[in-house]
């Protein structure tokens, strides 16, 4: 019955998605647990590459059942463009489920979040713009919207005219915006309610009844450790549970039957939006390492931050976790570099910090204390076991191995699904 967590163990856009796709072909199930399409996966298969957003990346492997969890806000609009693409693409959709608790994001929270940001000025968080922050926000302010609510008219008009009776003043008083009318808002979330409701479902009992029966799940995480609304760099975080406990909160599966939580982190680092960032590179090195990762945004096509590979962080993300594996992307993005620098620990205020303060200001003046690792020179994309790496490169991964805590059980040379070498199998037999 093995319950399989995926998860990013930066500032998202590791390679989750990939990593859960190669997973997929042994699985039965992949929900995804958090966030919305924020997030942004992109999955190549031979000549087609595909990016996707709200679904699930399980998606792709024929007979999977793709779940989007309770924890996930929803657009519905997306969801369906979605669905459409990947229909017209020959990927079967038909089996998704989608959880009858998941919260539903209004026109009136995307306008919220972008007002929200132009508000916050030089202290902006650099958002996606797709209303997750404040669908969220309502979710816990319980004026949040549900799938379920769909289909009740009477209770989707009380809650809408309940949530917009906060919004309105906000939206005209302190943002100068127009006033949203409750049947604008009731409009555009039936108008998809009917081609919805086949596809609901009581997930988390789904879920438990897939294990007990032997069942693989895989819970794939949307964004990463460090954009943890609880444990990653506050305020410039998302606003869900993307370490492993938000696997169960945000499926309704309890922590005793998660058998693995596989972390996965690039061969360096990269981040966007705003936010502190110790071996961030600015200038030619960061540039450099963008082009050379392709490290432009799958959602917005925002320019990534780049930088070296910081195994304080990691090791963060192993203790938070309780990361059982790594996977380790992005190998073959750094041949060519005659010593790579790894971060080990951070110097603050002429002080050593070995692991990650839990002061947040104290993070934001982190200096980086590096160790220059040899690089290789040789092309990397072909190697299929770890022994076809050149030694430098083995020794690049053992060495991160032993910094950053957990075992590294898979390393990725190259964006297609074949493109990795396995040194202990994902999932337990
Ligand atoms: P996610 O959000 O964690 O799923 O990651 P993204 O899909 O946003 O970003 C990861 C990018 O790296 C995608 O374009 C992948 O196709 C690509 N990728 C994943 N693994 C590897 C790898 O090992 N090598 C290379 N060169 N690209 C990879
Ligand atoms: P995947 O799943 C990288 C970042 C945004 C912003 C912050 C808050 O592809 O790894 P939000 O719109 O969530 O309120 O924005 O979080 N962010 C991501 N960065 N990868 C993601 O997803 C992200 N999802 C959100 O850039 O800094
Ligand atoms: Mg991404």
């Amino acid at each position: 019955m093995p319950a399989v967590v995926v998860l990013g163990a930066q500032w998202g856009d590791e390679g989750k998605g990939k990593a859960t796709d190669q997973l997929g072909g042994a699985t039965d199930y992949v929900v995804k647990f958090n966030g919305g399409n924020n997030a942004g996966h992109t999955v190549v298969i031979g000549d087609d590459t595909y990016a996707l957003h709200l679904l699930p990346s399980g998606i792709l492997s024929p007979g999977v059942v793709p779940v989007i969890g309770n924890g996930v806000v929803v657009d519905l609009e997306v969801l369906f463009r979605e669905i459409d693409d990947l229909t017209a693409r020959g990927v079967d959709t038909s089996r998704l489920l989608v959880s009858s608790n998941a919260h539903v994001i209004a026109g009136y929270n995307r306008t919220v979040d972008r007002v929200t940001e132009r508000f916050l000025g030089a202290r902006k968080i650099g958002t996606t713009g797709r209303g997750i922050g404040p669908t969220y926000a309502d979710k816990i302010n319980r004026i949040g919207l549900r799938v379920q609510d769909l289909f009740d008219a009477d209770i989707l008009a009380q809650k809408v005219a309940g949530a917009l009776a906060q919004k309105n003043p906000m939206l005209v008083k302190v943002y100068n915006r127009r006033a949203v009318t409750a049947d604008e808002t009731i409009e555009s979330l039936l108008q998809f309610a009917e081609r919805l409701r086949p596809m609901v479902a009581d997930t988390p009992r789904v879920l438990n009844d897939a294990l007990d029966a032997g069942r693989t799940v895989v819970f794939e995480a949307g964004q990463a450790t460090m954009l943890d609304v609880d444990h990653g760099t506050y305020p410039f975080v998302t606003s869900s549970s993307a370490t492993a406990g938000g696997a169960c909160t945000g499926s309704g599966v309890g922590p005793t039957r998660i058998d693995r939580v596989v972390g996965v982190a690039k061969a360096y680092t990269t981040r966007v939006g705003e936010g502190p960032f110790p071996t961030e590179l600015e200038g030619p090195e960061g540039d450099w390492l963008r082009e050379a990762g392709g490290e432009y945004g799958t959602t917005t096509g925002r320019p990534r931050r780049t930088g070296w590979y910081d195994a304080v962080v990691v090791r963060y993300a192993s203790r938070v976790n309780a990361l059982t594996d790594l996977v380790l992307t992005k190998l073959d993005v750094l041949t060519g570099l005659d010593k790579v620098p790894v971060a080990v620990a951070y110097t603050v205020d002429g002080r050593r910090l070995d692991e990650m303060p839990d002061n947040q200001s104290d993070f934001h003046h982190a200096v980086p204390v590096y160790e220059y690792l040899d690089g290789w020179d040789e092309d990397v994309t072909a190697a299929r076991t770890f022994d076809d790496l050149p030694a430098a490169a083995r020794r690049y991964v053992t060495t991160l191995e032993e910094m950053s805590g957990t075992r590294i059980s898979v390393v990725g040379v190259g964006a297609d699904r074949t493109a990795s070498l396995v040194r202990h199998d994902l999932l337990p037999r």
